[in-house]
């Protein structure tokens, strides 16, 4: 049997990884700005992190969502503690598409509407309703476009006000700040004044934090910045540091009841584990103002070179903007400086999503090889 070939692939076979480095076959050693798409948070392999599951795995590592979990309440537990989001419900699942999936499900079940809201040039993930309200015509399969979903311009708050207006909206869901699309955020008031527009209208307002959340730009969750409370938020990648895990929170307005929704492997004993020591690690080692220092320190040294039009984004979810498209420099850089960077849908930005513990002298290692290179 062969693999279906659905992924273009660099040439390169990492066997193993350790913090901010990933190593090939050959031992060679590469620079991880790229995280695995923004998944790896506390670092690969972190010590805490590999005897915690390891120790979990030996004891017990599933059992069904039919038998108590005191992991995944502890879990909800120092979620909301962490996040400042405490008054939220926490449902799990296993990655970030499915966690919009449910967020969806759950705003549909709750108004009893079922048209959506979602932003041109975002991206939401690759199922049923998450596929349907991501703004790319070539990834929605005939099947998908039976969902009811207008897309609307990042900033436009009258298009939203006359959609909302028909009362057959169910929910706005928003990428806080776009990853795929590119690092765009708009001004707190759009968010603010979006915010108040699903309240006129009851219509649930899902934060998309899957790329964004969970200490990636500094704050617990990106909307923290511009003082706005979702209904449901979403989350995955940084959660569990590569172990699948996904999630939503959930606003205590929406009521949960038996079998609304379910999932077979959704926080399992092993994700659970990942999850929690992934927040203390994040809290132990001051991870989120960690994040919040490199970014000046990586901000600064971007400053200085001129062929870099825009800095973008915040926290460690960062894109630097060129005046060309970057694809052959992104290849350059990990072919000559062993050095892995993202893209995304504007093709002269190269985008940086390193592990949260990356140190300054790893800032330094990129842009001398950039310099090089320009
Ligand atoms: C903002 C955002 N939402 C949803 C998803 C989908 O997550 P997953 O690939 O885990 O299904 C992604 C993945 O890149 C994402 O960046």
């Amino acid at each position: 049997m062969s693999l279906f070939e659905v992924y273009p692939l660099f040439d390169i076979t990492p066997v193993k990884a350790k913090d901010v480095f990933v190593f090939d076959e050959n031992n060679t050693k590469y620079l991880d700005l790229y995280g695995g798409h923004a998944v790896i948070s506390i670092g690969h392999s972190h010590p805490e992190y590999v005897k915690g599951i390891t120790e979990q795995l030996s004891v017990l590592g599933f059992y069904s969502n039919s038998i108590q979990n005191p992991l995944q309440v502890e879990l909800a537990e120092k979620l909301g503690n962490l996040s400042g989001c405490e008054d939220y419900k926490l449902f799990l699942c296993n990655s970030g598409a499915e966690a919009n999936e449910n967020a969806l499900k759950l705003a549909s079940f709750h108004t009893n509407k079922k048209k959506v809201l979602a932003f041109k040039n975002a991206f939401h993930g690759r199922t049923s309703a998450a596929v349907a309200v991501t703004d790319n015509p070539k990834i929605i399969s005939p099947l998908n476009a039976q969902q009811e979903v207008e897309f609307i311009e990042l900033g436009d708050l009258d298009a939203v006000e006359n959609a909302l207006s028909q009362h057959d909206v169910c929910a706005v869901i928003i990428e806080v700040i776009q990853g795929i699309g590119g690092l765009v955020e708009v001004v707190s008031g759009f968010y603010q004044d979006l915010q108040k527009l699903c309240k006129r209208y009851d219509t649930i307002l899902i934060a998309d934090e899957i790329q964004c959340g969970f200490g990636r730009t500094g704050d617990f969750f990106a909307f923290q910045k511009h003082n706005i409370t979702p209904d449901i938020i979403s989350m995955a990648k940084g959660m569990g540091n590569g172990f699948p895990i996904g999630g939503i929170l959930i606003h205590p307005k929406i009521k949960a009841s038996f079998g609304l929704l379910g999932t077979t492997f959704g926080g399992n004993h092993l994700a659970c584990v990942a999850s929690l020591i992934v927040l203390d690690v994040i809290e132990k080692e001051d991870l989120m103002q960690n994040a919040k220092e490199i970014s000046t320190y990586f901000k600064e040294k971007a400053q200085s070179i001129s062929k870099i039009k825009t800095i973008k984004g915040r926290g460690l979810m960062l894109g630097l903007e060129f005046d060309f498209p970057i694809a052959e420099l992104r290849q350059t850089l990990i072919s000559k400086h062993h050095i892995f960077t993202g893209n995304s849908k504007n093709p002269n930005l190269l985008r940086i999503l390193p592990p949260l513990t990356i140190q300054t002298e790893h800032i330094d290692l990129f842009f001398d090889a950039l310099q090089q290179e320009l």
